[in-house]
């Protein structure tokens, strides 16, 4: 396989390039990322000096470089994770998510149109898999989940942006006959996950004695998936799933934004201690306004994948709440590069304008 990647420098992307490494030997991997904020080449570190793998830094919008890629690396596989992620981010800014998100999922569905249509192989090889999110579905009520058949009712300008992309994609298997797969999954945690989002960002701010943000009343439900078993997931649809098919991917574990807020306060408490002032770190949370069209809950069906594929997650969240805590325990200094920038040099003095 000629794999390219997007977005593999942030969090998901990065846990996936090295997954992917580790597992395939006869894979060529090339990592197409812009090193946004929320790109950091450090990530991939340990393994920069694969000759399987190769980094170019590059805009998934830029339709004559992803194009000289697809050509120079005869590229058959297509991972998709390229994106802005953050809900608040796109609040307070829609314009790039509009940008990388729809135009670029389009610029890299035309390269692929492009390229397979036209170099006489055939497409029975091929594989374009668009890495999406549960976030498309809406907000849910107190029962129910989301199933592959849930109507998208998206509601924050990246949810909007995601649900247009995932139609682009559903087209182009409609209209050209593009071997595409969709992905819908939901809420992600782990290492390498930006100090912006729910977990990273009350582990950094707890240990720094820092308030603890809760939206609302915190009884907001999401459904935490460890991201090595989203990982997983994407790389059993990649290979056994059914073209033109979309794949729900969830961790059946919902909890309250206030459970996790509570869990990671009193894991923390018992790794390193009380705070100075001799109060719990629970002490720190506050409820702070809410995020405007704040989804309520969101609870995956997962039983397409577990019962057509045989995905299930391994990792349970009193697991991976553990793990996740050590690592950012572990690693202070990931944590104060990307929030002061300083992994961008880095990057300049790792590949100066390669
Ligand atoms: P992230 O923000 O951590 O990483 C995004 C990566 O994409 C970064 O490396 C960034 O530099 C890169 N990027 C952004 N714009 C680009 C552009 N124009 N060209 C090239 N590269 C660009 O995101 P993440 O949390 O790892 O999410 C990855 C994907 O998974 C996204 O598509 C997201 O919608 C989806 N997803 C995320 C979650 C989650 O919980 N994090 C859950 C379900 C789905
Ligand atoms: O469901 C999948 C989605 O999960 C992905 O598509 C997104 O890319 C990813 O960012 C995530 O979106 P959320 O908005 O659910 O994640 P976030 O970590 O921003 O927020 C989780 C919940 O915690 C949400 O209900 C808002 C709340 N929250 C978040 C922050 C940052 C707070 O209460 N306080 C905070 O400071």
């Amino acid at each position: 396989m000629n794999v390219l990647v997007t977005g593999g420098c942030g969090f998901i992307g990065s846990n996936f390039v090295r997954s992917v490494l580790r597992q395939k030997s006869n894979c060529r991997l090339i990592n197409l990322d812009k090193l946004t904020y929320a790109g950091n080449p450090e990530n991939l570190r340990d393994i920069e000096d694969d000759s399987r793998y190769r980094f170019v830094k590059g805009d998934i919008t830029d339709a004559a470089l992803v194009e000289q890629i697809f050509t120079e690396e005869k590229i058959d596989t297509v991972v998709h994770f390229a994106a802005e992620s953050h809900v608040d981010r796109s609040i307070a800014g829609p314009a790039e998510f509009i940008q990388t998100n729809i135009v670029g999922t389009f610029t890299l569905l035309e390269a692929a149109r492009k390229s397979w249509l036209q170099d006489g192989t055939g497409l029975a090889d091929k594989r374009f898999l668009h890495v999406s999110t549960d976030e498309v579905y809406g907000s849910l009520g107190a029962t129910g989940y989301f199933t592959e058949e849930t109507s998208y009712d998206p509601r924050s300008p990246y949810s909007a942006s995601k649900a247009s992309s995932d139609h682009l994609v559903q087209a182009y298997y409609h209209t050209y006959g593009l071997p595409v797969l969709i992905t819908n999954c939901s809420n992600n945690y782990g290492p390498y996950h930006f100090p912006e989002k729910l977990i990273p960002l009350i582990i950094n701010n707890a240990l720094n004695d820092k308030q603890l943000p809760v939206y609302g009343d915190g009884k907001q439900v999401r459904d935490w998936l460890y991201v090595e078993d989203h990982c997983a997931a994407v790389l059993r649809v990649l290979e056994k799933g059914t073209l033109g098919q979309t794949y729900n991917i969830g961790g059946n574990n919902e909890k309250q934004n206030i459970e996790i807020v509570t869990t990671v306060c009193n894991l923390l408490d018992e790794k390193v201690g009380l705070r100075d002032s001799g109060e719990p770190r629970t002490s720190l949370i506050r409820y702070v306004t809410d995020r405007p069209g704040h989804d309520r809950r969101y609870a995956i069906d997962a039983t397409k994948i577990k019962d057509e594929l045989g995905w299930t997650p391994a990792v349970t969240f009193e697991e991976g709440i553990r793990k996740t805590v050590d690592w950012y325990l572990d690693n202070p200094d990931w944590v104060a590069g990307v929030l002061d920038g300083s992994y961008q040099d880095y990057y300049e003095r790792m590949y100066g304008n390669r």
